[in-house]
């Protein structure tokens, strides 16, 4: 990381989760996962699901490619499946902890860009670019200009992420783009849709799960520390209290009231996987 660089408080949310993940699962997936028909709902089958997402998109790469540029590559994971079954596959990453995971497991079959996809200048070219939960995080603009640059003639462009639905009110998960200003964007690049569906049945579940854990492990131990603090420290606490009083307010509305599940998710994200075909004329 560059001296001065700010740490970004997305990637560190990141990071965390892949602690977590990694010492109760002894697996490094950063995404939400694919939970088929007949798949059990709970914390034991989520692996399951995380391996059934890469397998379905996997299955979802056009025949006839072979260059792949996995843009937000987590740990490399999906990279190494890939590679494994005979892609070349670079990566893009912003963050220095997870470019360090990257290179570890892919060593030098793959070169790990450590930047911003919005940032990335070079001369290689691409049959697919592939945003796997990380479309959310790049400007869209600049993604789709980019993206236009770095794939061959007649390139693809994988996209696997949830959007914004236009329900009314708030929602109490954040994340994505509006899903109609990204249509009404991409119809402005010369990029012609082969796929859109609509997976969010399918990856919903996992936000019960997420729920489920914040509900009966994050809101006690939460709650221990306020008391503690309060019994222990009254004024500081009471000053704390009152000082990030919004965002402790934030944080009881998002993460501990409950709203954080799957029907919420289906209301207000609408998780789409999105195959386009470079169409110059
Ligand atoms: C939810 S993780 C998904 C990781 C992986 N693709 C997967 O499906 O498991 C989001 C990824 O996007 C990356 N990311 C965030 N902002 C980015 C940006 N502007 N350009 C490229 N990658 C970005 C993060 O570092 C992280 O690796």
């Amino acid at each position: 990381m560059g001296k001065g660089k700010k740490v970004d408080s997305k990637e560190v949310g990141l990071e965390i989760g892949l602690i977590i993940f990694k010492y109760f699962f002894h697996e490094e997936h950063l995404h939400y996962g694919y939970w088929t028909e007949g798949l059990p709902r709970d914390l034991a089958h989520l692996v399951q699901a995380q391996e059934n997402y890469s397998n379905f998109l996997i299955s979802q790469i056009p025949a006839g490619v072979t260059k792949i540029l996995d843009v937000g590559c987590g740990v490399g994971r999906l990279a190494s499946k890939l590679i494994n079954l005979g892609y070349k596959v670079d990566g893009v990453l912003p963050s220095a902890i997870l470019v360090n995971h990257a290179r570890n497991l892919l060593g030098d079959k793959s070169h790990i860009f450590e930047c911003t996809f919005e940032e990335l200048r070079t001369d290689n070219r691409y049959d697919l670019i592939l945003f796997s939960e990380s479309f959310q995080y790049v400007n869209l603009e600049k993604a789709l200009e980019n993206s236009g640059k770095l794939l061959n003639e007649g390139g693809h462009l994988l996209i696997s992420d949830f959007f914004k639905t236009e329900a009314a009110g708030e929602s109490p998960i954040g994340g994505g783009h509006k899903l109609v200003k990204f249509y009404d964007l991409v119809s402005r690049y010369p990029l012609k849709n082969l796929k859109d569906l609509d997976i969010t049945r399918e990856t919903a579940p996992t936000l019960n799960l997420a729920n489920d854990l914040l509900s009966n492990v994050g809101h006690p131990i939460w709650n221990l520390i306020i008391n503690y603090l309060t019994s222990n420290y009254p004024y500081l606490s009471k000053f704390l209290q009152w000082k990030y009083r919004n965002k402790i307010a934030k944080i009881n509305r998002i993460y501990f009231s409950g709203a954080l599940n799957a029907e919420n998710f289906a209301t207000f994200k609408s998780y789409r996987l999105l195959l386009y075909k470079e169409a110059k004329a």
